[in-house]
């Protein structure tokens, strides 16, 4: 890649202007508008420079007073601001996902200090603008510029065709005309103009050529001119050579910098050069956040203070401008790791890893995350925190939705294949990425479902329960882990010496690094284990946790802990060491800009979307039927009724990757897949969740007010009875909002939310067929849609192609093939419930006085499809001639259609004095294909590895003595036939 020197330079541009429409705007000011340091593209021509309309940019905001940024002045700029109208948006009520205090330019170049967002209401008006600010071009040598959109505060609630527009005179849009497919912008990042005259007025416009009829958005807006040709500015180094990089600018190939060398002696070879102050910096994660903050930044950046960029932003270019101030302005030029959290997707989104985890199939989860990495790398960002190990026991913590479910093996296999589908088997390549197991450890056993809470594991169930997810992850070549937000037995995770490093590193010999949670070192002092930032900072890197994400506890403090002695200065270097390490193993020093014009290419291409699909067909789960699944061609009248009906964000998940908007809805694809000479009906019947009242508290904090009852403007319970009344079959797309699922988003009442528990009822009362699909993050109880619902599917959150997935297996173009990752209880009284149970020494005791049935109502496993199986008994195969015994069953098509059998091996050890073991525990499934009658034998393999455990000192273990053995559709069922372990099967 060709580095080219760039220049800073700054402007000050005064503008006044008549305002145009009646909004909230503060005094009228003379508003300094923001010019930018650097351009934000390496691509660019030598010189680049932009000026840009913050959105920040509050009256008195002046350029280049910052002498870390090396700006210039530049007295007389070239593009002059003419107006910034807001055209015919207004303000409108904030949003639940706008940013607050959304600054806006306003008429007449004031800022507007906007509450909420600012709305560009386009309610059935076709091909319009909305105009934000218009300039002009002054000097007459400027024929070409550029306009950057910084994505940070670009909030476009897009449909296809709109996005936003440079007009030229007031007319038609000068191609390109960028269209915005996203809430961020990422699609997009420049329109180049060219041709340019002095006498053109350009305006940078909302544009909305939709005319549906929905209202478009707009909730902040910053972007950027870049005149040609250059002018004055500051050059810098050029460093790169043939095929390596002068990273620290001294003329000659040092060992760190030459990718030859292996990558141990490039980390010692750098490790010897750094300051102690630059160690630190390498243990320093930091998150972006606006242009602005992040300018502040620079003068860490130069002295190399920022190891690792949390970048939510997306836009290539920026990350290219971020790091050339990193590599090229430091003194190492060593560069920044850049990380997100991409969880289950980028650009194209799929089902939330409960519900992949539902396919058991874990070689799906590698093939999404093998998209997810291509489309991640090619916008900058080597390395996503996922895949996510904890296991899920406990539907009230909202987190289960990012986890594997509830099952240490199947979540082992499905953590390994993510890891597999990151990193490939090279993760410098340029469509991988570095994985992340998260959150070590024990953060889903928290204390009643509460997020961040402790969680109380003892040894044996750490052992067998907590950690065997993420030594898979280890064992598939993970380059980093996480620690968690819990503590256990009063120590965070943060500061666990024996998780973090008797286990990681010196019984797995982890070779990666450990990066905090979220704040997670400076909050030591929340929980009373440290007494302050840097007593924290002391006990984290001591543990173990070599990298701080955003307390900024290590850097300023580590270094008088070394100088005093608390803190090794071998324990900074490894920690150091292991940071580095992965900088190497990712291709950073090599490689570190990303290839802008390569973005485009590498996001959502058409097989991406197939697969999406294909993950929803595979991860939908179908609970029941009762004959009316697949939808039957003589279904002439279908209404659609629910929330989630014709949604396109509730569907997406809980981590939306830099998608918020998904095309098609369900309603939309069943459209499609319908006979033609079908009618569908569709009726929200109400919102996905009411909105409360809130009340303002003496602290100033705003609560809602539970006096008043919470309101839903969308309930019209009767419009979805009459379209009922009026099907052959209704379909009922309901569940809970996804702002109830994820981080802090525990639930205590695991139910529909808002009125749609009234609205199911309603709909079910009329006694049409009703055909459920949920849609949520966990296991929700719901035993009246269980009980009146004709046949239900649970869809979780399946991603961007739930409507086309779920529109095929409704039709019957697809069969259902998905099994539950997470039992599903009764009742949210029986939780935390998971199959793998003891046996306890009163098997069957113990039940609710008020609640008979201790099962869940659908255990682990459990999934239905368009025939039915029938399971010969379990037969028993002896070892023989250095063969290890197996387990045998013969599986037959007892049905009419073709379909996936998924037969799973459940094993217990009768005694075990290393501690009882659970009444079943999963230990293998596979996947058969079977026509109409046709039959299939199975059999699974009964090794030591089989049927072992982990025991108390880390050790795998398998004792010879008397099992159960089960191969069964689901936990709990069948019938296990007895197996002796012998001592020569040990071996
Ligand atoms: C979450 C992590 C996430 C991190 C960075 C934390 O609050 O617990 O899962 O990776 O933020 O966004």
């Amino acid at each position: 890649m060709k580095l080219i020197p760039f220049l800073t330079f700054l402007s000050l541009v005064t503008l006044a202007q008549a305002q145009t429409k009646p909004v909230a705007v503060p005094p009228p000011a003379a508003v300094v508008f923001e010019s930018q340091v650097t351009s934000p593209s390496g691509s660019q021509a030598p010189g680049d420079q932009y000026i840009f309309f913050g959105a920040n940019a509050k009256p008195g905001d002046k350029w280049g007073e910052d002498p870390a940024m090396n700006l210039v002045k530049l007295t007389d700029f070239n593009v002059s601001i003419v107006s910034a109208p807001l055209g015919n948006c207004q303000l409108m009520p904030p949003e639940a996902n706008s940013p607050a205090g959304v600054k806006v330019i306003a008429p007449g170049g004031a800022p507007v200090v906007a509450t909420g967002i600012l709305g560009c209401n386009r309610s059935g008006d076709d091909k319009k603008y909305a105009d934000l600010a218009t300039f002009r071009i002054t000097n007459p040598a400027v024929t070409s510029f550029s306009i950057w959109v910084l994505d940070s505060t670009v909030k476009l609630r897009a449909n296809v065709n709109e996005g936003l527009a440079i007009r030229v005179n007031n007319c038609a849009p000068v191609a390109p005309c960028a269209t915005v497919r996203t809430d961020f912008g990422c699609e997009f990042s420049k329109f180049t103009i060219t041709g340019a005259s002095v006498s053109d007025v350009f305006t940078v416009a909302v544009l909305s050529s939709d005319g549906n009829g929905n209202n478009r958005t707009i909730a902040g807006l910053t972007f950027s001119v870049i005149p040609d040709p250059t002018m004055v500015g500051k050059k810098f180094p050029i460093i790169e050579q043939q095929g390596w990089n002068d990273l620290n600018k001294n003329g000659k190939k040092d060992v760190y910098e030459d990718p030859s060398q292996p990558v141990e002696k490039r980390v010692e070879d750098l490790l010897k050069q750094m300051t102690l102050e630059e160690k630190l910096g390498q243990l320093n994660q930091l998150v972006s956040g606006d242009r602005k903050n992040d300018m502040a930044l620079f003068p860490l950046m130069r002295r190399g203070e920022v190891s690792s960029y949390i970048w939510g932003r997306g836009v290539p270019a920026d990350r290219n401008q971020f790091q050339r101030i990193a590599v090229q302005e430091s003194r190492l030029g060593i560069p920044i790791l850049f990380g997100m959290d991409i969880i289950h997707g980028a650009s194209t989104l799929f089902p939330i890893s409960l519900g992949l985890s539902c396919s058991f199939n874990p070689e799906l989860f590698e093939r999404a995350q093998t998209v997810a990495a291509r489309e991640t790398r090619a916008e900058g960002v080597e390395w996503v925190f996922a895949p996510m190990c904890d296991l899920a026991r406990d539907p009230r913590w909202g987190r289960v939705a990012e986890t594997c479910g509830e099952d240490p093996y199947l979540s082992s296999l499905c953590n390994a294949a993510q890891v597999r589908g990151f990193q490939g088997t090279n993760p410098a390549a340029s469509d991988r990425v570095a994985a992340c197991l998260k959150h070590y450890v024990g953060y889903s056993a928290v204390t009643g479902g509460r997020d961040y809470n402790d969680s109380e594991i003892t040894q044996w169930t750490l052992r067998n329960v907590h950690l065997p997810s993420f030594y898979a992850g280890v064992k598939a070549g993970a380059l980093t882990i996480m620690s968690s937000f819990n503590a256990i037995g009063g120590i965070p995770a943060v500061a666990n010496h024996q998780t973090l490093t008797e286990i990681l590193r010196d019984e797995w010999k982890f070779q990666g690094f450990v990066v905090s949670d979220w704040l997670a070192v400076e909050q030591l002092v929340n929980w009373g284990y440290a007494k302050n930032k840097a007593d924290a900072a002391a006990l984290a890197i001591n543990a173990g946790n070599d990298m701080d994400m955003k307390s900024e506890a290590y850097v300023p403090n580590l270094a008088k802990e070394v100088k005093e002695g608390r803190v090794s200065q071998a324990t900074v270097d490894e920690a150091v060491r292991r940071v580095l390490r992965v900088k190497f193993q990712v291709g950073l020093f090599e490689r570190p800009y990303v290839d802008e014009s390569a973005y485009k290419g590498a996001q959502k291409k058409p097989e991406d979307i197939a697969l999406a699909r294909e993950c929803v067909t595979k991860s939908t789960v179908l609970l029941k039927n009762a004959g009316i699944l697949p939808l039957s061609k003589e279904l002439k009248k279908i209404a659609l009724i629910g929330p989630v009906g014709d949604d396109h964000r509730e569907i997406l998940g809980c981590w939306t990757g830099r998608t918020s908007w998904s095309k098609p809805t369900l309603a939309s694809a069943l459209k499609e897949a319908l006979p033609t000479d079908a009618t569908l009906t569709v009726v929200k019947g109400c919102a996905i969740n009411t909105v409360p009242t809130t009340k303002t508290l003496q602290d100033g904090r705003i609560v809602p007010d539970e006096s008043v009852p919470p309101t839903d403007a969308d309930c019209k319970i009767d419009d979805a009875v009459a379209a009922a009344k009026d099907a052959d079959v209704v379909i009922m797309a309901v569940g809970e909002t996804k702002g109830f699922t994820g981080e802090n988003a525990s639930r205590a009442f695991l139910t529909l939310t808002g009125n749609q528990q009234a609205l199911f009822d309603a709909v079910a009362a009329t006694g049409k067929p009703v055909v459920t699909i949920v849609f949520s993050g966990r296991p929700l109880a719901l035993p009246e849609v269980w009980e009146k619902s004709a046949a239900v599917f649970y869809a979780w959150q399946p991603g961007g192609e739930a409507g086309s997935g779920l529109a095929d297996l409704l039709v019957g173009n697809v069969a259902p093939s998905a099994r539950l990752s997470m039992s599903v209880p009764r009742h949210v009284g029986q939780v935390p419930i998971y199959y793998n149970y003891y046996n306890t020494g009163r098997p069957g005791s113990g039940q609710y006085q008020d609640m008979k049935d201790m099962d869940a109502k659908f255990w682990f496993g459990y999934g239905l499809t368009y025939t039915t199986f029938a399971y010969s008994p379990v037969k028993i195969i002896p070892s023989a001639n250095g063969k290890p015994a197996e387990a045998a069953v013969t599986i037959t098509n007892t049905g009419k259609r073709e379909g996936d059998e998924v037969p799973q091996l459940y094993i217990r050890q009768l005694v075990c004095h290393e501690g009882a073991r659970p009444k079943q525990e999963l230990r293998g499934f596979k996947r058969v294909k079977l026509q109409p009658g046709e039959k299939a034998d199975v059999s699974f393999p009964l090794t030591g590895d089989v049927l072992g455990y982990i025991d108390r000192k880390g050790n795998p273990r398998a004792d010879a003595g008397d099992y159960e053995i089960w191969i069964a559709p689901s936990a709990h069922a069948g019938t296990p036939a007895a197996f002796n372990f012998a001592p020569g099967d040990l071996k």
